[in-house]
């Protein structure tokens, strides 16, 4: 790892200091900064490489007038904006001050200082295992927290840092990587280096043969044609006692969307190695909460792993699918791949019994055309779950917006020949809504019709679903200075998580 705590504090480390409504008046008034411009605004970063010092400011008045949730002081994106504008130094050591502001309580402060440290060491860390030292980018950082903060720096918050940071630096990394690294043959064994050593954790690994034996016929039709075959991944992380919440995590795993026979034309094609970004990031969570340690929770991670390609055997338009619920699909386009596998996952998902079931996945460009790259669209059959994800969104400040599943919409995704079609009839009519209306059919148990399935009484789940199409991968520079994989949603599910497993 790129990154420590040090308990000691170097003499060439660079201090940072917080600027915050107590110490503002004080470092103002100071010489040495009343000849610059910095006022300890938010946002405002003065470097004064003489004395080794950094201010940041943290102190916010409103100018406009704006209900925007997502425009709060953000302590993540304060951290790596430190990182980013020392990009050109060769600073590696850091000594923190100023966390312990009298605004804010002790576990807001402490929380501060948590998510400082995690912007910063995501905005140090890159992708490098194709590019020779000399053009490694990744950035070594040592921080250590100066004496006035230092109640604040428990063991345990050292520890949720570290294990965020594993969390989120994998699922940047998984979706980084290219699809001839990442594929439905690879993943087992990246998932059993990761968690297999864990003894919590059980791995389930279900082949090819299996999953015919179990008719998963939507899934298995999309990774038809690829030289990999599917894998459909089950990982549970048992909690240290007894279970009184479990939970069910489903990511989109296509490790390569060419769009299959409805090719994806030229440019379109080009960053679907990122198709798996919702597997890669329930994958960054279980990392994570397998460090942190639940106590009451069960989480069950599910992805059914696929690369949609083409070829003489490859799933066509007009094929009609029976999907592992019973229910049948009629393919309108082959590159609506993501809802067809996603449907058996979720099928799969029902019969563990969960309270709740999440899914994230890249499914719709809809998605990022109605709610831009930076955003999440966040849907589901359930207010009280909705209301406490947004909740837990609106806290780590990732950019999430609900998008109401509306009812009128339905018969847009319903057939006539098959139950479901899988687009929406007119492709105008909000697709990432379509979308998410297609896989409700597939948490409710009364619609199931495969009979070899072990359902005693039916019963509809509980689900959410995030359409993360934009927001895993950003192509323009976002705000914590990251283009390429963003690691967003981690750090909100998790919190999700730890806050159930206290309730
Ligand atoms: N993986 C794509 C969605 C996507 C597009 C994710 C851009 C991230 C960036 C998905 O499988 C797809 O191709 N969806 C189609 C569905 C359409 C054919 C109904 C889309 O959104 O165009
Ligand atoms: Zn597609
Ligand atoms: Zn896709």
């Amino acid at each position: 790892m790129n990154y420590k705590f040090s308990k000691y504090i170097s003499e060439d480390a660079i201090k940072v200091q917080i600027v915050n409504t107590d110490n503002v008046e004080k470092f103002l008034s100071s010489e040495l900064l009343q000849l610059t411009k910095f006022e300890g605004k938010y946002k405002q970063i003065l470097h004064l490489p003489e004395s080794k010092s950094v201010y940041i400011g943290v102190t916010k008045e409103s100018t406009i007038k704006s209900i925007d949730v997502w425009n709060k002081v953000d302590y993540y994106e304060l951290g790596a904006n430190l990182v980013n504008s020392l990009a050109k130094t060769n600073y590696s050591k850091f000594i923190l001050e100023g966390f312990s502001n009298t605004d804010n309580s002790i576990e807001v402060q402490k929380e501060n200082l948590m998510r400082f440290c995690l912007g910063m060491y995501q905005a140090a860390w890159h992708l490098d295992s194709f590019l020779p030292e000399n053009k490694a980018k990744t950035k070594k950082i040592i921080l250590s927290i100066s004496e006035s903060d230092i109640h604040l720096k428990t063991l345990e918050l050292e520890k949720e840092i570290d294990a965020l940071t594993k969390g989120i630096i994998l699922t940047r990394e998984l979706i980084e990587l290219p699809p001839q690294v990442i594929n439905p043959s690879t993943i087992g064994e990246k998932i059993n280096s990761e968690l297999g050593d864990n003894p919590n954790i059980s791995i389930t690994l279900l082949d090819k043969a299996k999953l015919e034996q179990m008719k998963m016929g939507a899934f298995l039709a999309v990774g038809r044609a690829s030289i990999h075959a599917p894998v459909l991944a089950h990982i549970v992380l048992t909690p240290s006692k007894n279970v009184k919440h479990r939970i069910a995590l489903i990511g989109k795993g296509l490790t390569y969307d060419s769009g299959g026979l409805d090719i994806k034309i030229s440019g379109f094609m080009k960053t679907m190695k990122i198709d798996m970004g919702g597997a890669a990031t329930m994958f960054g969570i279980i990392k994570a909460l397998s460090l942190l340690k639940l106590n009451h929770t069960e989480v069950h991670w599910i992805s059914a792993f696929a690369e949609n390609m083409l070829g003489g055997d490859a799933y066509k338009a007009d094929d009609i699918l029976t999907s592992y619920s019973g229910q049948t699909i009629e393919v309108f386009n082959t590159d609506a791949e993501g809802r067809l596998t996603l449907a058996d996952a979720l099928t799969y998902a029902t019969l563990q019994n969960p309270d709740y079931i999440i899914d994230a996945a890249t499914l719709t460009g809809a998605c990022m055309r109605a709610v831009t790259e930076y955003f999440t669209a966040l849907m589901g059959n359930d207010q009280e779950l909705i209301d406490s994800l947004q909740e837990a969104f609106i806290e780590e400040q990732e950019k999430t917006v609900y998008v109401p599943m509306a009812e009128i919409l339905r018969e847009q995704v319903q057939g006539e020949i098959a139950d479901l079609i899988n687009t929406g009839k007119d492709p105008s009519m909000g697709g990432h809504i379509t979308a998410g209306l297609f896989l409700s059919h597939f948490v409710d148990q009364n619609l199931f019709r495969n009979s070899e399935l072990d359902i005693h009484s039916p019963k509809a789940y509980k689900w959410a679903h995030l359409d993360i199409a934009g927001s895993v991968y950003n192509k323009y520079k976002n705000s914590i200075g990251v283009d390429g994989a963003t690691g967003q949603t981690v750090r909100s599910l998790v919190k999700f998580i730890q806050k159930i497993d206290i309730a």
